[in-house]
């Protein structure tokens, strides 16, 4: 019906298709590859799903891309190319196409026009396992609007088997702020969950006998490993999903989420990855102060054995503005793992190496985050700013690659 009324409309030789951009020809492409993970009707931000709702948005879409704010910033991809590093940033000439379009009024055009999807694929679904809580939760927010709670998810692996990819499967986007799951050996206590409530209350980040496995915040995508790549998940391993739960509109406090993560198993693989916390945790960033930074700095032992790095997490939060990760060779060469010149908590993306990394002895392997704890910082939580040390509410600060790796 749509298409029928669309043709008539251009029937006056009008056509826009010969004039400019349209939306289905030029404009959904790209909103597909650089911002449909955000923006979907089970997003964060508002939905591009609706044709005719991107036009009513097309001069914010116009000022957003224009003024560089969408989409977030992300790890850039001239430091090392990641796998789907083509729907991190935008190119000037997809800019320019969105800020014509605009200009000349949004024309929706021919919905035959559009071109194949090129974009990555936003899941990896159907997975081998699919792990969620027990059942719906209702976050109970502290005063801060924050909610922190564990749940035990029970792969049921009776024998070890390695996780060859990984997504997490956000229930209630508008509530989640971020999640981290968490490998925990058979013999390590969990707090009981049989006293008949959900999950269990877990502030603080995971427990020192947990082991970091996944993490995702807004954005995020699915990882797949290479061929042969897997994290080893050994028998009858508990993961446990830490959810970060945000009281970000009024009425939050009623809704419910049922969040959990979806694994791709194999028993078959040749090459088994480890996550790797690579970060500072002794750091203070003094109330406003505008450039303000912390450094891990690793000189790699020569008898720590050699480990390749395939991808990383990079962690901050509200007050980050810069994060690098970088090698350097003692032959004075430096290898670029992670880049950003800014930084959007709403936008952390774990990144794929498309070239691993390797790290040998002798190189020295920093991780730099930069903060700003100014008043004039609009992501600013405090007012006035205060003291900020390393913590896991958001109103606190970290600095983390969570670098997945292998030694050979
Ligand atoms: C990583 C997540 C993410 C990506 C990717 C992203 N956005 Fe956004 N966007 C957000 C969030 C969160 C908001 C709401 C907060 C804000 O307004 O900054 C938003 C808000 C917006 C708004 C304001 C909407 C309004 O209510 O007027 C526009 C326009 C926009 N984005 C355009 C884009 C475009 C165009 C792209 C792709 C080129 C994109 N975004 C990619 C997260 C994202």
């Amino acid at each position: 019906m749509l298409v029928l009324m669309l043709a008539a409309c251009s029937s006056d030789g009008q056509d826009p298709v010969d004039t400019g951009p349209t939306y289905y020809r030029d404009v959904r492409p790209i909103l597909d590859m650089s911002c449909a993970r955000c923006h979907t009707d089970r997003g964060l931000s508002i939905s591009f799903d609706d044709p005719v709702s991107v036009q009513s948005l097309a001069t914010s879409i116009q000022a957003r891309t224009q003024a560089g704010t969408m989409p977030p910033p992300a790890p850039d991809p001239s430091c090392a190319d990641y796998e789907g590093s083509e729907a991190l940033f935008l190119s000037d000439e997809d800019k320019q196409t969105l800020s014509d379009w605009a200009d000349a009024g949004a024309p929706l055009g021919d919905p035959a026009s559009a071109p194949t999807d090129l974009a990555p694929p936003l899941t990896t679904a159907p997975f081998d396992v699919e792990l969620r809580g027990s059942e719906p939760y209702q976050p109970a927010f502290d005063e801060t609007g924050n909610d922190y709670r564990c749940f035990v998810l029970d792969a049921g692996n009776d024998t070890p088997t390695y996780v060859t990819g990984f997504e997490a499967l956000v229930d209630n986007p508008r509530i989640v702020h971020h999640v981290v799951l968490w490998s925990v050996a058979p013999t390590v206590t969990l707090p009981e969950v049989a006293t008949g409530e959900v999950g269990f209350a877990c502030d603080g980040f995971g427990e020192s006998n947990w082991e970091f496995f996944a993490g995702w915040a807004p954005g995020g995508r699915p990882v797949q490993f290479d061929e042969g790549q897997g994290m080893q998940m050994r028998a009858a391993t508990r993961l446990v999903l830490q959810m970060h739960y945000y009281e970000s509109f009024d009425g939050a406090a009623a809704e419910l989420d049922q969040s959990g993560y979806g694994l791709h198993l194999s028993d078959d693989v040749t090459t088994e990855l480890f996550a790797l916390p690579l970060g500072v945790e002794d750091f203070e960033i003094p109330a406003g102060q505008a450039n303000a930074d912390a450094q891990m700095f690793v000189p790699w032992g020569e008898d720590w054995g050699d480990v390749t790095i395939v991808g990383t997490f990079p962690h901050m939060h509200l007050l980050g503005t810069g994060f690098d990760f970088n090698v350097q060779h003692p032959d004075g060469t430096n290898t670029c793992v992670v880049e950003m010149n800014d930084w959007d908590f709403h936008n952390q993306q774990a990144v794929q190496l498309k070239e691993p990394v390797r790290i040998e002895g002798g190189d020295i392997v920093t991780v730099t985050c930069n903060w700003d704890n100014s008043a004039a910082n609009p992501n600013q939580p405090y007012e006035p700013p205060r003291d900020v040390v390393f913590g896991e509410g958001t109103g606190d600060e970290m600095c983390y690659a969570f670098t997945y790796g292998f030694s050979d």
